[in-house]
């Protein structure tokens, strides 16, 4: 008798008119208030912080988390600002640092920043069709410079984990504001290194 595999293939529906998985699997939602720190400007977060918006939110295909398997999820990320910064996510390193990720965007528009410890910082600009990959050790958040939900497919391998500490701690180096209806990089003033 043939011994049966452990393993089960399955899919997922995506929902292209609002950006949904179904079923939506481990849902994360990210308020103002879980990330409302990480702005620049405390003044214009407390303000909105009164009605406390939904940032973004992600739908995680539920896998083992084991390099056997590959995550998968749908992020939705809300436009809005706070004061002139975009909405963004919180932004993390992978726990185990060198495993990689690929961004597939779905839907609006956006910027995908990233830097390593060392300080080096890059952005790749996403649009719909945009398939972005992301280097191992790199520390990935993603902005919605747009006026439309910025929806994006993201894999990445089972046992890679997420490291938000980092990046709470010692910041991204640029900010994404809005500066004369232009998307403008500008240093962030409170990024500290590591080192
Ligand atoms: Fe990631």
């Amino acid at each position: 008798m043939t011994k049966l595999n452990q393993y089960k293939s399955f899919s997922t529906m995506y929902n292209f008119d609002t950006g949904e998985l179904d079923p939506k699997g481990r849902v994360i939602t990210r308020k103002l208030s879980h990330m409302s720190e990480m702005y620049l400007n405390q003044e214009a977060a407390e303000e909105l912080l009164k009605e406390d918006p939904l940032v973004y939110e992600v739908f995680n295909v539920e896998v083992p988390e084991t390099i056997a398997h590959i995550q998968h999820c749908v992020t939705i990320l809300y436009p809005g600002k706070v004061g002139d910064e975009y909405f963004m996510t919180k932004g993390h390193y992978h726990e185990i640092l060198d495993r990689a990720e690929i961004y597939f965007c779905l839907k609006g528009k956006g910027q995908l920043i990233l830097q390593t410890k060392e300080g080096d910082f890059d952005m790749i600009e996403m649009i719909p069709g945009s398939v972005a990959y992301v280097a191992p050790e790199w520390a990935h958040r993603t902005v919605n410079t747009g006026d439309e939900p910025f929806v994006f497919f993201a894999a990445y391998p089972g046992d890679a984990g997420h490291d938000y500490g980092g990046i709470e701690t010692e910041g991204f180096v640029k900010l994404l504001m809005e500066e004369n209806g232009q998307s403008t990089l500008v240093d962030n003033p409170r990024y500290q290194s590591v080192e």
